[in-house]
């Protein structure tokens, strides 16, 4: 099934490339239906415009969140769309909005990638947070959205070694790159398969 997707961001658009580029080259099957973005200025946005998607901006400033989303929402709903993708998304979503994206089998269409292996470092710099924690090794998350920020069902995860010589920037290059081979891998998977989910909490004990 080919997977219709809006792309949120809020930023630069690597990961939007990314999944732009996946498609281009049938690595993944999907169509981004629309780019939407709290930030006019995104430079993904102009990104999206290059490569002829359709794009929807809405500055959050002065507004209440509700009345943002809704309006986000109004937009969306001339789509049919299978998954909200978050990629740099700065924005919290509300549990009102995750509802309009509820899956019968209980979890929300919205999917994120974060930058380090959830549950460590969650938060909006856990690129920084864990190169100055000193890990040894670190690694990004894709994960479903649901009420509790950073904390949804992990989807996958891929781990990258942090080296002695690394800076920051060294160390977030790496990061980034991983991801952008994840997260359209993961997208993919999910047009082939849909969600395989991992309950959150195991009942079984290791004795
Ligand atoms: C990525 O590091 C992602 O993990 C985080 O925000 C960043 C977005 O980068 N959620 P980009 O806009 O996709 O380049």
């Amino acid at each position: 099934m080919s997977l219709k997707i809006a792309v949120f961001i809020s930023g630069r658009g690597s990961n939007l490339n990314a999944m732009i580029q996946a498609i281009s080259d049938k690595r993944l099957d999907a169509q981004i239906q629309c780019v939407v973005s709290n930030d006019p200025e995104a430079q993904g946005l102009v990104i999206a415009q290059q490569h002829g998607l359709q794009t929807f901006a809405l500055p959050h400033k002065g507004m209440k969140r509700r009345e943002h989303e809704e309006k986000i929402l109004e937009h969306l709903a001339q789509y049919e769309l299978d998954f909200v993708v978050l990629a740099g998304y700065m924005r919290v979503i509300s549990a009102e909005f995750l509802k309009r994206f509820h899956d019968e089998r209980g979890f929300y269409r919205v999917i994120n990638i974060h930058p380090s292996l959830l549950p460590s470092f969650p938060g909006v710099s856990g690129y920084e947070d864990a190169f100055n924690y000193g890990v040894k090794v670190s690694g990004v998350t894709v994960h479903l959205v649901d009420e509790e920020v950073d904390k949804g069902i992990i989807l996958a995860q891929e781990p990258f070694p942090r080296f002695p010589d690394d800076t920051l920037s060294t160390f977030c290059a790496r990061g980034l790159s991983v991801e952008h081979a994840l997260y359209p891998a993961v997208l993919q998977q999910i047009a082939k398969e849909g969600v395989s989910l991992i309950p959150k909490k195991q009942v079984e004990k290791v004795t």
